[in-house]
């Protein structure tokens, strides 16, 4: 079964019809919201707003575990993350979509494995390819179908926010080689990967990175909100184009 996780702009699906909503309860505690079970074209999947649905809970304090516990538990195996990034790469303007092929972690403080305090052995996961080529290769192949233009690859610096960065601060990430910067990314696609989760990210660039475009005048929120509209809109269709082919 397909979980989808929802971001910034996506607390719901309006394609989803909805059966019936649970509240997940994990060893590791709760995730953001109950998970909101439905279908998409007739397929069944699970909904997972981020953040929380009336997105109150920040980056750095969603429980990432919990989040991907729940949705294993309960018959998960295939995880679509939609995440909006900053865009750092000159083709990453905003309104663009793109499912990165890496991710750089520069988050901290956050729990970032299930092995705690548990007598289990330690096993350290492969992590060199972090996201799932057959979830990336269905994504894809869904923007084909649905002629929805999708970039393919791409390197995500994940970051701590929930402050965004300095224009410095992007320069690094930049010549890290990170392509686009984003604060839910990790430790998420890691504990997916301790979960054996397939899991890929959406990424929609909702803005010029820090210092990038024509921003001289820095990010202003306001003028997020109708791009985050639209590629939101793209990634509804690309969903729906997902579970249907
Ligand atoms: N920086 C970090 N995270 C983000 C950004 C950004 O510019 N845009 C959307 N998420």
């Amino acid at each position: 079964m397909l979980g989808i996780i929802g971001g910034t702009g996506l607390t719901q699906l309006a394609n989803l019809e909805i059966t019936h909503r649970q509240v997940g309860r994990t060893p590791y505690g709760e995730p953001s919201g109950a998970l909101t079970f439905g279908r998409i074209c007739g397929q069944e999947v699970i909904f997972l707003a981020r953040h929380g649905y009336g997105y109150t809970i920040p980056p750095h304090e969603v429980n990432y575990r919990a989040n991907l516990w729940a949705l294993k538990d309960h018959g998960v195996d295939r995880v679509v993350s939609v995440a909006t990034v900053g865009g750092i790469h000159p083709g990453l303007i905003p309104g663009t979509l793109v499912i990165p092929d890496q991710i750089i972690d520069y988050t901290h403080g956050r729990a970032a494995t299930y092995f705690v305090e548990s007598d289990k052995p330690v096993i350290h996961h492969d992590f060199t390819f972090p996201y799932c080529d057959a979830m990336r290769a269905a994504l894809l192949q869904a923007a084909a179908s649905a002629g929805i233009s999708l970039r393919d690859g791409g390197v995500y610096g994940a970051v701590q926010g929930p402050r965004l960065e300095t224009a410095a601060e992007i320069n690094r990430i930049e010549r890290d080689g990170a392509d686009m910067v984003g604060m839910t990314g990790m430790p998420e696609a890691y504990l997916a990967r301790e979960l054996a989760l397939c899991y890929a990210t959406v990424g929609a660039v909702v803005n010029h990175a820090a210092g990038r475009g024509l921003s001289v005048d820095g990010i202003q929120m306001e003028k997020i909100q109708p791009v985050l509209g639209e590629v939101m809109l793209q990634v509804r269709h690309l969903l729906e184009q997902l579970v249907t082919n």
